[in-house]
């Protein structure tokens, strides 16, 4: 089987090793991949969004499957423009990868099936939005209707961060047209979760759950970042959560779409708050998410191309189930000084070569070039270390341990990924 991941990240470099374990897969290919990606297949020198040359690419090479990693080729129509071409593909169409795309269309569709999720305003104009913003006395959370790599949702806990807020996507336009239109909606405090189900347009598996720290530093503290970190499971996740979640977001989220005449197929990914054992959805993404997805395939016994296979042909509730490695596994992501914002690249890595060959650890590459026999920098967010342990503890003793004998130059990560896990379990 040849089979094409698109996209660079560590996310796609877990998707690529895990694929590169099926028997079946002859042939990997990953565009445009990145340096760990290139170590296993073969990288191809396309853009993720040039969702034309990647269709192209796919027909000629006779790609038996394509799995589409960020959102943004979903959100053009990747997925449709590969079902015209027969080439089997996982992922949502356009219009079901709106559920990401458009804030606006997802939060009218939680409304109107009833799933629970903060309530909310639709705002238009500056004027409008700031009323939402004073009838919650500032305390609201401001989103971009349009995708904003992640950035687009702004945290308020008082009136004069709210307008700031309002300003720079409304007025100032910071994310472009996706600004054009904004939610601002209630705060919502807990503790958060993400669950990730493939489904098939009509069933889904749920994968085990997960939770990613976006913030910056320590304590979740500082600005939002693509995540420095993840665990799973998520130990606030019990299995009567779990059931909630099911029961009250992912089938009536399926049924919903259905309704809608656009059946979702792909991982419907859903950002949840557990409020006093409620959960409320605070956003839904149409992929595996990054970094949840690297310790969550560290765990999965289950090939995933054959999970896969049977979601893309509507097979899934013939699927045998999934075999997860008992314990927990972790990833802690190792960025450039300065990211968020802007950071050297280019620089040395040096110390890959001391983690060798194991099972329970391996590095996802994110930001990172080869050139000749050297790693160099080459984005925010560089290396993943992930690692598996029977415990959340011993996983998280065997990632920093690990991180030790990497290095390169202003080198940064969070040492307190997993803490909310390791108190809930205390
Ligand atoms: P989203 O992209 O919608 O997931 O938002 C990114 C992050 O913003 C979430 O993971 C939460 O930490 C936070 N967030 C989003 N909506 C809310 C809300 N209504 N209340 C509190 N925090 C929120
Ligand atoms: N970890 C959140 C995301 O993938 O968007």
């Amino acid at each position: 089987m040849k089979v094409l991941i698109i996209g660079s990240g560590g996310r796609e470099h877990a998707l690529a090793w895990k694929a590169r374990m099926s028997s079946r897969v002859k042939e990997l290919y990953c565009a445009p991949g990145n340096a760990g990606m290139a170590e296993i297949g073969t990288c191809i020198d396309l853009p993720a969004e040039d969702v034309n040359a990647l269709t192209a690419f796919s027909v000629n090479r006779g790609i038996d499957l394509v799995v589409v990693g960020p959102e943004q080729p979903l959100a053009e129509g990747i997925v449709d423009r590969m079902i015209e071409q027969n080439i089997p593909v996982f992922g949502p169409t356009a219009a079901a990868a709106k559920l990401e795309s458009s804030k606006v269309f997802s939060k009218e569709f939680l409304y109107r099936f009833g799933i629970p999720t903060a309530a909310f305003d639709i705002c238009a104009s500056f004027d409008q939005a700031l009323m939402a913003a004073r009838k919650r006395e500032g305390r609201c959370a401001v989103k971009a209707d349009g995708l904003a790599a992640g950035k687009g949702v702004i945290v308020c806990r008082e009136m004069h961060s709210a307008v700031s807020a309002i300003q720079k996507i409304i007025r100032d336009r910071e994310f472009g047209e996706a600004g054009s239109r904004v939610v601002v909606e209630d705060l919502l405090e807990g503790q958060e979760a993400s669950i990730m189900a493939i489904c098939d347009g009509d069933h889904y598996i749920l994968l085990d759950s997960s939770q990613d720290h976006k913030a910056l530093n320590e304590g979740d503290k500082g600005p939002n970042t693509g995540g420095m970190g993840a665990y799973s499971p998520a130990p606030l996740v019990n299995p009567y959560m779990m059931r909630k979640i099911r029961e009250k977001i992912i089938a009536p989220a399926l049924n919903g779409m259905n309704e809608l005449g656009c059946p979702f197929k792909g991982v419907l990914y859903a950002g949840i708050m557990i409020q006093d054992r409620n959960p409320s959805v605070l956003e839904f993404n149409v992929r595996f998410g990054d970094p949840e997805t690297q310790p969550v395939l560290m765990r999965l016994e289950t090939d995933l191309i054959d999970l896969i296979e049977a979601a893309i042909t509507g097979k899934l509730h013939k699927f045998p189930g999934i075999k997860w490695v008992p314990g927990s596994a972790v990833c802690v992501v190792l960025v450039s000084g300065g990211y968020p914002g802007s950071y050297r690249k280019g620089l040395p890595i040096t110390g890959l070569e001391s983690i060798g060959e194991r099972d329970d650890l391996k590095v996802f590459m994110a930001g990172v070039k080869k050139t000749g026999n050297h790693y160099l920098t080459s984005g925010g967010r560089v290396l993943g270390v992930t690692a598996r342990g029977n415990s959340i503890r011993k996983a998280l003793d065997l990632a920093y341990q690990s991180i030790r004998g990497i290095h390169f130059d202003d080198c940064y990560y969070r040492r307190d990924i997993g803490w909310q896990a390791v108190e809930r379990n205390r």
